[in-house]
This record gives C-alpha cells, sequence and structure tokens, in this order.
C-alpha cells in the first residue's frame, strides 16, 4: 500500500482552514508559531491544559523552552478535566485578562482545545461569561489568535471551529461552531500519542469514525465530506487494530491522527446528527464517561435508524468493515449487528446499562437532547425526521 511510501518523519503543512503541522517531530515546529504570533505583536500567552498530559508527553518542556527563547510571556492554566465546565473556561479567562496575555496556546485533547477556544472569545469579550456562549446569549465574531498542540487522535477539534464545554447545574453539554475559533495553527505530532492508554486510542479512534458516519449522511452532506469519511474508516479499520497491540508504532499513531484530522474537516463540512445530539446528554449527565465510550454505544442503533435513507453512503463508507452491503434498505440489521461486533473486536463491549442507565433514564436522556441548546440544531440534519419517538429508540436500542 502506498502509505509506507510517505514519511512520516517529513513535517507537512496541511492546509484547510487551519494550518496544521503534521508529522512526527512537528512539536518542534512551535519555534515557527512562536515567530509568528511575535509578527502578530503577541508579547504574553495563556497556555490551557490538562493536569498532566502536557507533562507527561513532553509537549510542555519544548513549547516552554520556545517561549522563553522567544521572550513571550505565559502564565499556565492547568485545571481543564475531561468534558470541561463553563467555570473552569471562566476562571482560564480571568487569569489571561489579568495577566494581559493576547494569544492562547492548548496543549491536550479535546477538552483543553475546547476550552481553550472558549478561552479565547472571552478574551474578546471581556464582559461575556463561559455560560453567555454555551447559552447562546450572544454570537461572537472574533476571538484571540488560538494555537492547539493536540495530544490524541479523536476530536478533530485542532483543525475545525467546534467546541463543546458542559454547564453542569443544568447537565447540558451543548457544542458552538464561529468561524472565529478555527486555531490560527495547529501541532499534529503522533510521537505525543504513543502513551495514550489501550482504552482512549480507542475511544478516540471511535470518535473519529463518529464524527465522519454522521457527516457523510446528514442533510447537508456533500461528496467531500463522504471521500474523507470512506478514507477514515479504512485507515482507522487498518491501523486500530496495530496500535493497541503495539502502542509505540508511529506509523499507525500518524495515521490514526490523519485519519481524525479529515474526520475533523469532513464534519466541519458535513456537520453531525444524532449520535452527537444523544451523546451530549449521557456525559452531561455523567460527567465521567468518556465521550467515545458514549458514542460508541449508540452507534449501532443510529446506523440501523439511518440506514434506510442513506445506506448506498453508509455501505460505501462502511465497507473496510463490512464488506459486501449494497446500500438497500433490507440490511439494516446487518449493518446494526457487524457494526456492534467490530466494536467488540476492537475492545468495546459496553451498552448503556453497563454504564449505569437503565430504561428509566430513557425519558431524561430524550428531553435533553432536544432541550440543550444547539442538539435541536444537529437532531434536525439527521437523515429520518428527529421524533421523540426515534430518539426514544435509538437509546432503547442501546440498552
Ligand atoms: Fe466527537
Amino acid at each position: 500500500m502506498w502509505e509506507n511510501k510517505i514519511d512520516i518523519h517529513q513535517i507537512t503543512e496541511i492546509r484547510a482552514k487551519t494550518t496544521t503541522y503534521f508529522g512526527v517531530g512537528a512539536i518542534n515546529k512551535i519555534h515557527t508559531i512562536a515567530d509568528a504570533l511575535l509578527g502578530k505583536g503577541v508579547k504574553k500567552v495563556i497556555v490551557v491544559t490538562g493536569k498532566g498530559s502536557h507533562i507527561k508527553t513532553g509537549a510542555w518542556d519544548v513549547v516552554k523552552k520556545a517561549l522563553d527563547e522567544k521572550g513571550i510571556g505565559y502564565i499556565l492554566y492547568s485545571e481543564i478535566t475531561p468534558n470541561p465546565t463553563v467555570d473552569q473556561v471562566d476562571e482560564a479567562a480571568k487569569l489571561a485578562l489579568d495577566f494581559g496575555a493576547t494569544a492562547v496556546i492548548a496543549i491536550g485533547g479535546g477538552s483543553p482545545i475546547d476550552s481553550a477556544k472558549s478561552v479565547a472569545i472571552l478574551m474578546a469579550y471581556p464582559d461575556k461569561t463561559a455560560r453567555d456562549i454555551y447559552e447562546f446569549k450572544f454570537a461572537p465574531d472574533k476571538a484571540a489568535p488560538i494555537i492547539a498542540i493536540n495530544l490524541t487522535h479523536g476530536t478533530g477539534t485542532e483543525v475545525n471551529r467546534f467546541a463543546v464545554v458542559s454547564i453542569p447545574e443544568k447537565e447540558y453539554k451543548p457544542a458552538i461552531a464561529y468561524d472565529c475559533i478555527y486555531p490560527l495553527f495547529s501541532i499534529d505530532d503522533p510521537a505525543l500519542m504513543t502513551q495514550l492508554p489501550a482504552e482512549q486510542t480507542l475511544y478516540v479512534s471511535v470518535d473519529a469514525i463518529n464524527h465522519i458516519v454522521e457527516a457523510a449522511t446528514t442533510k447537508v452532506t456533500n461528496p467531500f465530506a463522504i471521500l474523507l469519511a470512506k478514507e477514515t474508516v479504512r485507515l482507522v479499520a487498518k491501523y486500530l487494530p496495530i496500535a493497541k497491540e503495539d502502542p509505540k508504532n508511529l506509523t499507525a499513531r500518524y495515521y490514526l491522527l490523519y485519519a481524525s484530522l479529515i474526520a475533523g474537516t469532513a464534519f466541519d463540512n458535513g456537520l453531525l446528527h444524532f449520535t452527537h445530539a444523544l451523546e451530549h446528554p449521557l456525559s452531561g449527565v455523567k460527567p465521567e464517561l468518556a465521550h467515545g465510550l458514549g458514542l460508541s454505544m449508540l452507534l449501532p442503533a443510529v446506523i440501523k435508524q439511518i440506514y434506510p435513507v442513506s445506506g448506498e453512503i453508509l455501505a460505501d463508507v462502511l465497507s473496510p468493515i463490512i464488506p459486501g452491503l449494497k446500500g438497500t434498505p433490507d440490511e439494516a440489521l446487518k449493518a446494526f449487528d457487524e457494526v456492534k461486533s467490530w466494536l467488540k473486536t476492537m475492545g468495546i463491549k459496553s451498552q448503556l446499562k453497563d454504564e449505569g442507565f437503565a430504561e428509566s433514564d430513557v425519558e431524561k436522556l430524550t428531553a435533553l437532547a432536544f432541550e440543550t441548546p444547539s442538539l435541536d440544531l444537529l437532531l434536525s440534519l439527521a437523515p429520518v425526521e428527529a421524533t421523540k419517538e426515534t430518539v426514544r429508540e435509538i437509546y432503547t436500542n442501546s440498552l
């Protein structure tokens, strides 16, 4: 296959809206990025991270050194948790404003990057709060420059205009999408991902699969999203088993990371629908639930639901994991079974009831899917009509 002909140590520049430095060793491009920030007059930045991965991966060492060398001042906010909250964003934004930072550097997976995007908005709107953003009290059209140093291969947030932050007291986990939060530069370095634990490796890869299954089948999908979708499935199906077996395999990490990047671009173009709209209530209610695990428990039932209308696209896109589908409506159950068994082979055996959800939760989850700001928009993009009945059925079929 041609994949082996690519020099994975060559740092390539992938230009979508964000310019991403992509390849083994790309972290060193932080020096080039620091120069670009200086060129924009940035003298101080806030660095937004989780508790430890920025240190464990070695990314912070390189970034700190570059900032010191270039004379860029920084303040570190390292309190971002999985399923980050509006309070964390407010706290970081206050720190940034008090310090006089004019740009944001995120180091981490989706949670730190999405939080940093939100902080960047508040730096441009100092009189607003994160609740104002996530309750859609205003629509920002400016933000401080965002640099995303990505440490997981799943969310795709380093290349798109989405961010997700939770409002805990309402159990809401809304998503925003604004042009002003495309990162200016991103770094995707597979060498920073070899320590990702097995479970996380799996969940983030399944997140990418969900992005494309949805992006390729919304009411507004396009051929570009479908092209990226098919390649994402091919690469994840091929390289996820290798990364699970041999976590330090750089070629596997490179292609899983590339798959998540193109999946992030796919849903920037094709948007999302059921799986994400129904997962956000799950991790809104149980913040300890990994996003990718929540998605994977819903995916088979979503495929079953949409297959009768999106069968032709799904048959093509899913062919690397389910060969031989024709796309006819009668294959919906087969697609459901086969996706479920593929997830099982990869190591995901949980159903909703194994993660503490019960039949009695379905009503509340369904209500949250319709009430949480922004999720109703995703539901409206589903290829089959998203009635309460349909949503209930997907949750029930995932128990
Ligand atoms: Fe996602």
